[in-house]
């Protein structure tokens, strides 16, 4: 990966973002979303990566901390954000910077949405924007570099 590399990685039930309860989330499908984010930086080498799996989330952030030249991760964690120790540990485990976005406001939400065990390792958090929360998290990393 070169300097200005950015890793966008998304968790469970994102792969059916525009199917998806749309009022919540919007119309876009994730690959939509992505190309957006890659259109809007130019300068930047995108990676993008989803899955369903926590297991699999974790071992991605450990390949690009392994790999080095890494500027950050913008990761929407899903419903992991709400309960997954493991992987707040593995965000805690490396140096590169991540930042906790999603789509949705999740503190207008249900009560257990408003709180995320992630967000003490992260450098910041984004929520609410839809769409543009990826890009505010790929502008927040930038903006530290
Ligand atoms: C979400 C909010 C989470 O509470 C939910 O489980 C998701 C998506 C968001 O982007 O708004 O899957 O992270």
């Amino acid at each position: 990966m070169s300097a200005t590399s950015i890793l966008v990685m998304n968790g469970p039930n994102l792969s059916r973002l525009g199917k998806r309860e749309p009022e919540i989330y919007g119309s876009l499908t994730l690959d939509e979303i992505n190309r957006g984010i890659a259109e809007a930086f130019p300068e930047v080498t995108f990676e993008f990566f989803q899955s369903e799996y926590e297991g699999a989330l974790i071992e991605k952030l450990f390949e690009v901390e392994e790999r080095g030249g890494c500027v950050g991760v913008v990761l929407n964690a899903g419903a992991l954000t709400h309960y997954s120790i493991a992987l707040r540990d593995a965000i805690s485990a490396v140096r590169v910077p991540v930042v906790e976005a999603h789509l949705s406001n999740v503190h207008k939400r249900e009560e257990f949405r408003h709180h995320s065990v992630i967000s003490a390792v992260c450098v910041g958090v984004i929520a609410g924007f839809g769409i543009e929360s990826y890009h505010l998290g790929v502008r927040a990393l930038l903006g530290r570099g």
